[in-house]
């Protein structure tokens, strides 16, 4: 049922991913599989406690086993070598430079051995002696030194106000005050981050499990004292990301000093368990939300305020009231960030920030809201509809929330449901029905691309993008084709190298978008050099290098986004409290398709993903010692095939001028937004039970026993 914007018009539109048959062969080498002679092999040793100082790492029992090389610790003695000196522009990344522990699983000590057994059984040998401090890690409502950041990440304004949202909510016939709050979750990579290191002539090649190679390369330059161009990143197959290796993590610098200390080649590939302390997580949320409006529906003001955590070392203030300032039409508006610094892992990125959890939040309250005016949810949605973007005024380069929300409900037979709360019965099962909008912004970043002609008529094109999984690799194929007029079996791209950057990372939804309009430029530039000589292509070929400049977020005079509309059903076991999806439907207006087969396949990832949000996930930290407690697979469940039943995906034609000539604006993330609230909504629905924390346990809907 994929409709989408322009089909026909793609070279190769529906292409099945070109990297496929690699992949699924075992063929495709991700960062851990590339053999190096040599190779030698890293294990950390993590502190045992959440706050304190290292005082005394004793290797020497550890050097005595088979294999071990050397064991690296911020100083010498005891065994310990001390680790390369870095130049750290963040704290995080400061590793082995100190005796302070920051949070628990902090790396202390780093064993490097000939086999990944040996580094294993050394670094369980590494007597570490901590003087542990006071520590604080659960984040509870009532936080006295949290504060509002000034800025938070993508660089949104801490706070927005508008308005005298305390005075026009005095004044509302009809409020909801409610608090939502989101557990941390972990973006769990199908392939665990790994990186292979090795020192040559004073420079670096990295085989990197990456979303965002040039960047790595520069930060690593950065940290070792090195011109980034004496860096090599390769990431030419990633095994998922999710925003989790958007940026340098712990165990990639771990990887690289390791590597300069011994010499050799050094491969440091993270466990399931290590990930979910060394590579982030998403934060955890507390929001208030506060919604005034009319008994016509209309709002006259909204206020969301949402507490988070970061860690002692890094500042990171997720976005998660900037839906919120896009979404519906209001006069007084109060959005405000606060965060609280606490003995944790940094939590980062992951799929959505700041947009998942915000938009879960107000999305469950609109329903609320709804409930309470005894109106239909996506009535009220399209009763406030915005003229221009609430929190700045500026005006859309397109919106089309109101064609998702009414061609989802048309094909969702809406209109047909019953308006009054649960419970619902249906035989044995609670049944309801629930809808959420979504949003995500469109951007366009800075980046290159090198196109080229080979005598015979074949293109190459090379940009430092990465294919992630998102069949990026494919669609950048296609829009090379496209702009060369040639069939897209013509066209090799190559991707995963820093040396073709500069170039963004595949995240914040904007890797085609950017990586694609400088694909478009190179290979237009590249056709004007082959006219100029008449079409002939000489022995040794025609290599042009073009791209853009240009940072949307630079000329901040349009509101630019992607929106859609969530459409869930659930069925609900009033006495086990098990939660099934019946069925889901998500209508998505986001720019032009590149390839509606891959496009349909992120879209449906990223509401699965929601749906897991909903029904599953959450780390529970223990107060005891800061440990993520369920800190594997088994434990931390992920919503997969078999709990993700019925889903569909419908792409609405939307063409947006405002953001780049190839009018395309990313769909990484847009999927998972709304889609734990569509969930939520429709448990409600089906079971007349609010439920303001998630995940949403099987404890939170059943009927209490002996009822
Ligand atoms: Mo995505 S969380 O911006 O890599």
């Amino acid at each position: 049922m994929t409709r989408t914007g322009e089909p026909a018009e793609v070279a190769g539109a529906g292409l099945p991913r070109l990297e496929a048959r690699e992949k699924v062969t075992g063929a495709a080498r991700y960062a851990a599989e590339y053999p190096l002679p040599g190779m030698t092999h890293a294990w950390v040793v993590p502190a045992a406690v959440p706050r304190g100082l290292v005082q005394a790492v004793s290797a020497d029992a550890a050097l005595a086993m088979p294999g071990v090389l050397a064991v690296l610790a911020h100083e010498d003695g005891d065994g310990c070598s001390a680790a390369p000196r870095l130049r750290p522009q963040v704290p995080e990344l400061a590793l082995l430079q100190g005796p302070r522990i920051a949070y628990r699983g902090q790396p202390v000590a780093l064993v490097v051995a000939e086999t990944p057994e040996d580094a294993r059984a050394a670094a369980a040998a590494v007597r570490v002696r901590c003087l542990p401090e006071p520590h604080h890690v659960v984040l509870t409502a009532d936080e006295p030194e949290s504060y509002p950041p000034e800025v938070v990440n993508a660089g949104h304004p801490g706070i927005v106000e508008i308005g005298d949202v305390d005075a026009a909510l005095a004044e509302s016939p009809v409020v909801v005050d409610v608090t939502y709050t989101t557990p941390p979750q972990h973006a769990a990579p199908m392939e665990p981050h790994a990186a292979t290191a090795v020192w040559e002539d004073g420079r670096l090649t990295l085989h990197h499990s990456d979303q965002a190679p040039w960047r790595t390369a520069s930060t690593l330059g950065e940290l070792f004292g090195l011109p980034a161009e004496d860096v090599h990143v390769v990431a030419e197959h990633v095994g998922g990301g999710f925003g989790s290796k958007a940026m340098v993590r712990p165990p990639t610098v771990l990887a690289a000093l390791a590597a300069k200390a011994v010499g050799r080649p050094v491969r440091l590939a993270v466990t399931r368990q290590q990930m979910f302390t060394l590579v982030s997580h998403r934060t955890p949320t507390i929001q208030r939300l506060r919604l005034g409006a009319g008994p016509d529906g209309r709002l006259r003001a909204i206020e969301h305020e949402a507490l988070q955590r970061s860690s002692r070392l890094t500042e990171y203030c997720e976005q998660t009231v900037t839906p919120t300032r896009v979404m519906y039409a209001t006069p007084h508006l109060r959005t405000v960030h606060r965060l609280a610094r606490l003995d944790v892992p940094t939590p980062s990125w992951m799929r959505a920030p700041g947009k998942a959890p915000g938009m879960f939040a107000l999305e469950c309250a609109m329903d609320e809201l709804a409930h309470a005016l005894r109106m239909d949810p996506v009535e009220l949605r399209l009763r406030n509809e915005p003229d221009a973007e609430p929190g700045s005024r500026l005006p859309f380069s397109s919106r089309n929330l109101t064609g998702c929300l009414r061609e989802g409900a048309a094909r969702f037979g809406w209109a047909a449901r019953d308006p009054a709360p649960g419970p619902h019965r249906v035989g044995e099962w609670l049944r309801g029905t629930g809808v959420a909008a979504a949003v995500y912004p469109g951007h366009l970043r800075p980046c290159v691309a090198t196109a080229r002609a080979e005598p015979g008529g074949r293109f190459t094109v090379r940009v430092a993008g990465v294919d992630i999984g998102t069949g990026a690799r494919t669609a950048l194929t296609q829009l090379a084709a496209e702009a060369l007029g040639v069939p897209w079996d013509r066209v090799t791209v190559h991707l995963g190298r820093s040396e073709f950057g500069p170039a963004p990372a595949a995240g914040g939804s904007a890797g085609l978008a950017s990586w694609g309009t400088a694909v478009h430029k190179a290979c237009r530039a590249l056709l004007g050099r082959l006219a100029q000589v008449g079409g002939e292509v000489p022995g040794e070929g025609i290599e042009v290098r073009a791209g853009t400049e240009e940072d949307v977020e630079a000329r901040p005079e349009l509101s630019r986004h992607s929106y859609g509309a969530q459409f869930a059903e659930v069925a609900v076991h009033p006495v086990t409290g098990e939660v099934r999806l019946e069925r889901m439907l998500g209508v998505f207006a986001a720019g032009r398709i590149v390839n509606p087969r891959t496009a349909r396949s992120q879209l449906l990832g990223g509401m699965c993903m929601g749906l897991s949000g909903a029904l599953h996930e959450g780390l529970e930290v223990d107060p005891r010692d800061g440990d993520f407690v369920n800190h594997d697979l088994a434990s931390y469940h992920i919503a997969t095939h078999a709990d993700f039943r019925g889903a569909e995906v419908l792409l609405l034609r939307d063409e947006d001028p405002g953001l780049n000539e190839i009018g395309v604006k990313g769909i990484g993330e847009l999927g998972i937004v709304g889609a734990a609230a569509a969930v939520a909504n429709a448990v409600y629905h089906a079971t007349g039970v609010r439920v303001r924390e998630l995940p949403i346990r099987p404890e939170d809907v059943r009927a209490p026993a002996g009822a």
